[in-house]
């Protein structure tokens, strides 16, 4: 039995030389995202719009997977310089144009990310992927750090938590239920706070999912996935490990759920008119799989759900 503490074990799982981000199926051979598909290709076109109408010439893809959403960007402006971060080598396939640097993974950047002048720099579901302090109340109200055994995934309480994660915790999930759990944001914004002083100028968007102040879950929702399954946690490399966002205690501008952020830059779902079926039936038809494809991106109950932490620098 090898008992660790969960925030440590979740970053071996993940970014340790066999972690599961490195391996060579990347993460959309486990689970799809809003950035695969017809879905990408909708959520590319607006976060092309969302460069122009800052006036920002620069793509940055924080957790880029394998470069599906960039290709998508590429596509919908070929004018924007793009830029990948992840852990994994530039992936072959990735249009040559695409710039790509190298991180170790969870809170840590690159260190040649920096200066970015003119950037929006879009991080679609990184932050859940940060490992942080999973800690629970124990049966006398003290909040403790939760320890796993790395083969089996079986818990035990271990030391109290403490400075400034205690601190984190006081002021922003505050607890004292026995078996109530927190996540401890700190990690994610403090990585977060680290990605916003690589900016000079531009904007950082953060989507994921996550909750806000006085909605906080309180049995925790650290979970696991793998090959589109949901499974138990453990933290052996095999599968992924994420637990959602405290959006809110980012350092942010403005904090607004993914159905409002894309309606503002023109994603509206609506069906298109029928009058184009018949003088253009192939648009018709591509008009109707991204009507369908927006609507799904703001669908109540799925990703509209999604909470966008937008700051603007300089
Ligand atoms: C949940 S996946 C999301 C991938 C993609 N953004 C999407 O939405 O489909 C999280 C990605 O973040 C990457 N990642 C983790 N830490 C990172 C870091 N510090 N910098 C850049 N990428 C990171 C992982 O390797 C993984 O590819």
């Amino acid at each position: 039995m090898t008992l660790l503490d969960w925030q440590v074990a979740w970053q071996g799982a993940l970014y340790g030389p066999d972690g599961f981000y490195r391996a060579a199926s990347g993460p959309a051979g486990h689970f799809t995202t809003a950035t695969h598909g017809a879905l990408g290709e909708v959520l590319a076109g607006a976060v092309a719009q969302l460069a122009r109408e800052n006036g920002l010439t620069h793509v940055v893809d924080i957790g880029a997977g394998r470069g599906e959403l960039l290709t998508h960007v590429a596509a919908a402006d070929p004018a924007l310089r793009l830029t990948g971060v992840d852990v994994v080598t530039r992936p072959e396939s990735l249009d040559p144009a695409v710039e790509w640097h190298v991180t170790p993974g969870g809170r840590a950047l690159p260190h040649e990310l920096r200066d970015l002048d003119g950037a929006l720099v879009f991080a679609h579901e990184w932050l859940d992927v940060v490992p942080c302090p999973v800690a629970e109340v124990d049966d006398d109200g003290v909040l403790r750090r939760v320890q796993v055994d790395v083969d089996t995934g079986q818990e035990a309480l271990g030391p109290t938590v403490s400075g400034h994660d205690l601190t984190w915790a006081q002021t922003h999930w505050e607890t004292s239920a026995p078996g109530s759990r927190v996540e401890v944001g700190l990690p994610r914004d403090l990585a977060w706070a680290e990605l916003v002083s690589r900016v000079d100028r531009g904007v950082l968007v953060a989507v994921d999912y996550g909750h806000r102040g006085g909605d906080r879950p309180a049995g925790g929702t650290l979970a696991a996935y793998r090959r589109g399954q949901q499974v138990a946690p453990v933290p052996d490399g095999t599968c992924d490990l994420t637990a959602h966002v405290a959006m809110d205690t980012l350092d942010h501008d403005e904090l607004l759920d993914q159905r409002t952020a894309l309606r503002g830059l023109g994603v509206d779902g609506g069906t298109p008119a029928h009058e184009l079926a018949r003088r253009d039936p192939q648009g018709y038809l591509q008009a109707l799989a991204s009507s369908s494809a927006a609507a799904a991106l703001t669908a109540p109950g799925g990703f509209g759900d999604f909470l966008w932490a937008v700051k603007r620098v300089g």
